[in-house]
């Protein structure tokens, strides 16, 4: 018997029983250090362990490549919103945004705020985001500095599939939050893709 009940929310949702006990384990004796994890330093060797052996997991699960970088950030995909135009976005460039639904509206008011200029390239807005935009939708503005997608449409349902053509050159940033290990991504240099993703239950958001 057991007092857990299943929950298949959208959200943070029911996980294996292995891995609850050995979190559980961990809070109380890490990697047999005798100390839990929340007592060891973070700038200690069995951290460090721990973070290298989490970078792996991600890469191996993602199918991320050696020349992406994995940064685990705090703060949730939202924060990303704001980080990515902070980073990518001077204020006499434009940034292109595929509107496919309340993720993606959050992310053009963030990069608006930012004061750089935003250009819708394709929407189903009109539609209430029934739809991820054909090809032939897409207009790119003449030089964006970057493409932002938002690869699952968590409350619509909708999901791209493979990811849009975006014009040589432009760095495609997609928010992968919620399909982020799902499947694995073919990134490769010459796509030249940012992702900005997190995972429901990852403590820490990795950013590739
Ligand atoms: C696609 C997508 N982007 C962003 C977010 C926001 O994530 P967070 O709650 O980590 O800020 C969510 C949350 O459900 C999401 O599904």
């Amino acid at each position: 018997m057991t007092d857990r009940i299943y929950n298949f929310s959208a959200g943070p949702a029911v996980l294996p029983e292995p891995v609850l006990r050995k979190a559980q384990e961990a809070i109380w004796n890490v990697a047999g250090s005798g100390i839990g994890i929340m007592e060891h330093s973070h700038r200690g060797k069995v951290f460090d362990r721990i973070l290298d052996e989490a970078e792996r997991g991600c890469r191996d699960l993602g199918g991320i490549p050696d020349n992406y970088r994995v940064l685990f950030l705090q703060g949730g995909a939202s924060l990303q919103f704001s980080m990515v135009p902070m980073n990518l976005l001077p204020a006499d460039r434009t940034a292109d945004f595929l509107l496919t639904g309340v993720w993606a509206q959050k992310a053009v008011k963030e990069a608006k705020i930012l004061g750089g200029k935003v250009h819708i390239a394709a929407s189903s807005e009109s539609t209430n985001f029934d739809r991820i935009p054909k090809a032939d939708e897409i207009r790119w503005s003449a030089n964006p500095v970057y493409a932002h997608i938002t690869t699952n449409n968590t409350i619509y349902g909708t999901q791209w599939r493979t990811e849009p053509a975006v014009p040589a050159g432009v760095p495609l940033v997609a928010d992968t939050s919620s399909d982020m290990y799902s499947r694995q991504r073919v990134i490769t240099s010459n796509h030249d893709a940012l992702h900005s993703p997190n995972r429901k239950q990852s403590p820490r958001q990795p950013i590739i």
